[in-house]
């Protein structure tokens, strides 16, 4: 299996006012292709921003990125952004639906600002990747008109309708009933059978973590085991 990603020396600093705060202190870590992995630290260990540095979002201050071979360290924010677009999909804990459209819109729109694809192939992947979801009957509701767990089905919808490379997910049951997110997990699970895509997810839920095939523990900014 190749690498879809190694970190080297990643740190990452935040001005807090005058005050620098290291979120990433000296991370290295390589995720390979295919992995299913679990990110399980305390609050404030640096997760997040370890999820927004490997899916291109923020850019370590120090160290370098390589993603799928290629030094992105000191990439321009246009290269950064084709390569989000193209290549990672994002599940977040508050889903970050557009309230405006509808269900299937939300999940047409990722597709719409890749460019890749005619208006009848967007509305045509987007309807399939609604079914995967099981969400057919509520395609045309409002993400208002929907529940929490329905809600994230979309948010995997749209994250998983690029056929991306990775998923990279921040607490995707965090705002679920134990019930519910336990058939995300199984819809998460079967998906990751079917696509082989790669899935790193930050989670303190107990049952994603069972569910993967690598841990990676962070503390302080660093990876503590893995
Ligand atoms: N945008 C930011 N500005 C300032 N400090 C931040 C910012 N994002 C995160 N931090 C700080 O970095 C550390 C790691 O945060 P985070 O990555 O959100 O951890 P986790 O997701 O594990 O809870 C914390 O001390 C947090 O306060
Ligand atoms: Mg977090």
């Amino acid at each position: 299996m190749s690498e879809i990603y190694q970190l080297q020396d990643v740190t990452k600093t935040y001005m807090v006012g005058k005050v620098p705060v290291d979120a990433l202190n000296g991370l290295s870590l390589s995720i390979r292709e295919g992995e299913f992995a679990a990110l399980q630290g305390p609050s404030g260990s640096g997760k997040s921003t370890l999820l927004n540095v490997v899916g291109l979002i923020e850019k370590p201050t120090r160290g370098s990125i390589l993603f799928r071979g290629a030094d992105v360290t000191g990439a321009k924010e246009g290269v950064l952004t084709d390569l989000r677009q193209r290549y990672i999909g994002f599940i977040f804990q508050s889903f970050n639906l557009i309230p405006v459209l509808s269900a299937l819109e939300n999940v047409e729109y990722a597709l719409y600002l890749e460019q890749r694809y005619s208006r009848g192939e967007v509305r045509e992947r987007a309807m399939r990747a609604i079914q995967d979801v099981g969400l057919e009957r509520f395609a045309t509701h409002r993400p208002a008109e929907l529940s929490g767990g329905q809600r994230q089905r979309v948010a995997i919808a749209r994250a998983l309708v690029k056929d991306p490379r990775i998923i990279i997910a921040d607490e995707p049951t965090a705002n679920l009933d134990s019930k519910t997110a336990a058939q995300i997990l199984e819809l998460v699970r079967n998906l990751k059978e079917k696509l082989n895509t790669t899935i790193l997810v930050a989670t303190h839920d107990k049952a994603i973590a069972d569910m993967a095939e690598r841990i990676i523990k962070i503390k302080d900014g660093r990876i503590d085991e893995n």
